[in-house]
């Protein structure tokens, strides 16, 4: 998994707008193939704003929302009308725009106790996501890229959090000291689909230095993530594209 990523895809993008219609038509087309339920995990931080507005504007009737299981790979543990919150993100830029039934929404509930929210989490992935290969299986679990090459809220001084054997963790922001909830490394990478959504100059450093393949990658959460039997896509814009060989 470290090193070189291998059996991956990489789409590079023009800007915001090409990326959101890149992830839409990927999305849309999933769901459509899913017989069943279709599980999706969000990302959270500023980048994917924009991806849900624009789905929800463009495409919300290309989607059965009634099929959509909405769930998200980490949160952060604020309040859910705080401005941190990945869940208020969402709400604001697609829960609240889409025909999505709220009964298909399982937000993590940052206010509460984050060692019992991570078991509360933990358990209520067990009882609606199907197993495979022991490990619950996500159809898409969409992430983002930190500059330290975090993801998730797996951040690189907590690195073990990737092997942990549980559903999801409590991890600590190594600068703000804020607590987390996060999926660990192994429901990442148990996921049918995977995709980093990476935008803006600030990461092309760390997108090049985890996908050109150089071995000191291994430090970088994000350069673990690669599902053993699915699917990953790094879709980037131009700028953060900039640095890759
Ligand atoms: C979070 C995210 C986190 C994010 C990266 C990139 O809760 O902040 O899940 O992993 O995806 O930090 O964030 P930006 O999109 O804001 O750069």
């Amino acid at each position: 998994m470290t090193g070189s990523i291998v059996n991956y895809k990489i789409i590079i993008k023009k800007d915001t707008i090409e990326i959101a219609e890149q992830f839409s038509k990927i999305v849309i087309e999933k769901i459509k193939k899913k017989r069943g339920k279709f599980s999706l995990a969000l990302s959270g931080g500023s980048t994917p704003a924009a991806i849900f507005k624009y789905l929800a504007e463009n495409h919300s009737s290309n989607i059965d929302w009634t099929k959509v299981l909405l769930f998200w790979g980490d949160e952060r543990c604020v309040h859910p009308g705080s401005d941190e919150s990945n869940y208020k993100m969402a709400y604001e830029n697609l829960i609240s725009q889409v025909d999505l039934p709220i009964t298909n929404v399982f937000r993590i509930r940052g206010e509460h106790d984050p060692v019992e929210e991570a078991e509360y989490y933990s358990d209520l992935i067990r009882d609606k996501i199907k197993k495979k290969h022991k490990l619950p299986r996500f159809d898409l679990i969409m992430l983002g890229l930190g500059t330290d090459g975090h993801t998730a809220s797996i951040f690189p001084d907590q690195i073990d959090l990737l092997h942990s054997d549980k559903i999801c963790e409590v991890a600590v922001h190594p600068e703000s000291g804020q607590q987390r909830i996060t999926f660990t490394g192994k429901v990442i990478n148990n996921a049918g689909t995977v995709i980093f959504l990476v935008q803006g100059k600030s990461k092309s450093k760390i997108a090049a230095a985890i996908l050109n393949g150089s071995d000191e990658n291994n430090k970088y959460p994000a350069a673990h993530i690669k599902p053993a039997y699915g699917e990953l896509i790094w879709l980037l814009d131009n700028q953060a594209a900039a640095k890759l060989k």
